[in-house]
Order: C-alpha cells, then structure tokens, then sequence
C-alpha cells in the first residue's frame, strides 16, 4: 500500500532506512550516512508541503502488517512534459514486487492525472541492475545512456534513462 509520505511515518522510514543502509547507500546519496531523526523528519515535512503544493508526491510504502517497506515517488518536470519515478525498499523485504507495483500505480497516476504528462522516465546507474529490471518489467523502453556524478560505491559514471510514452501506456492498458 502505498500512503502519501509524512511526518507520522518517521520511526518506521528510519526503522527501513537502518535495516537497509548498506544496500541503499551503494546508489543512494541520501544514505550515505544514516540521517539523522531531524533530518528525515524535514525530508517527510518537506514532502508533505510539496504534496499539498502538486509539486511532487512522494509515498511511503506499507506491506500487509503495516509496516514500512519503502519508499516511491513521483517527481513533475512539465517544462519537459515528463514525470520520474524513484524508489528504494527496505532489504529484508526486496524480491516481493513491492517496487514493481508500486510503480505501475505511480505510471498509471502520472498519465491518469498530470495531464500534460508525455511520458515518465526511470533514471539509473548502469551497474543497478535491480534497478532496471523495474521499468523493463513494465514495459519502459531503454532509451539512452549518459554520464553522471559518481556519488556513491556502486555508482559507474554511467546510467539508463527508461522511457514509457503516454501512448505506448494507452496501447498496453488496452490490449
Ligand atoms: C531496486 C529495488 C528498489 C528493487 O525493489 P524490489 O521490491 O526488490 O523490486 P521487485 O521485487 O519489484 O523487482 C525486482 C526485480 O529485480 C530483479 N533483480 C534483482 N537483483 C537483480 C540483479 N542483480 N540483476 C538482475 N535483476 C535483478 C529481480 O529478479 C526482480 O525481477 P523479477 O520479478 O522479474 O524476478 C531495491 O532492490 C532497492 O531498494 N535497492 C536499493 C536502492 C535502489 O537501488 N533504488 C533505486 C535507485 S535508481
């Protein structure tokens, strides 16, 4: 389930951002170090503000017991006419398809509200193969690859740019 990211979720994104530290922080610059309570709390107050703003909407990711697994969210960039998606899940819990299904609602909420949304890209390092395997599960196509700042171990210098267009979506979902 995915619930809009706010200050109420701090024990719990904290809790998986622990549990997961080595993992997030191999492609995570956020995680480098692990934040302090006051800085995620201004992470989620921040996400909460730009939410009610319809600026950027990011979600904290429940499983079954309530607890949280991850994170998504969805970033605007209409000037481009396009939406990027970005996620993370909790180690102990990867594998299952919550970054997968969190995703296709992500896509299916870009093209079903930002209207003038063209298509959504996935952004990652060439060497996060996890990573890829989302969009490509999906039905994103790969559509180029380009330089970046290497900031973390894992990170190559390089990465994907995934790309699913409105009307590929549209063709998908109807048939
Ligand atoms: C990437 C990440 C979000 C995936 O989350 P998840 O919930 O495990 O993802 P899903 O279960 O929906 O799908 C993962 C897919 O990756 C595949 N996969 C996992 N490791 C892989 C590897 N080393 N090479 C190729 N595919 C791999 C899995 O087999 C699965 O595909 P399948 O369902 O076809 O078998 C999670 O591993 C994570 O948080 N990683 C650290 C942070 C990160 O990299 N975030 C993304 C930054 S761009």
């Amino acid at each position: 389930m995915l619930r809009r990211s706010t200050p109420e979720h701090l024990s719990g994104v904290l809790d998986a951002i622990e549990a997961s530290l080595p993992e997030l922080g191999r492609w995570l610059p956020f995680a480098l170090r692990m934040p302090t309570e006051a800085e995620e709390m201004q992470v989620l107050a921040d996400a909460q503000i730009a939410f009610d703003g319809d600026i950027d909407w990011m979600y904290t990711m429940f499983d079954q017991s309530a607890e949280v697994v991850g994170s998504a969210a969805l970033h605007c960039r209409p000037e481009s006419c396009c939406a990027e998606i970005g996620y993370w899940v909790r180690t102990d819990r990867t594998g299952r398809g919550y970054a997968t299904s969190a995703t296709r609602m992500l896509v299916d909420a870009a093209f079903g509200y930002l209207l003038p949304i063209n298509w959504v890209e996935i952004r990652m390092d060439n060497a996060n193969l996890a990573s890829a395997a989302i969009p490509r599960k999906l039905g994103f196509v790969l559509d180029r690859h380009v330089d970046r700042p290497v900031q973390t171990s894992g990170h190559t210098g390089r990465g994907m740019i995934w790309k699913l267009t409105r009307e590929r979506w549209d063709r998908r979902r109807s048939g």
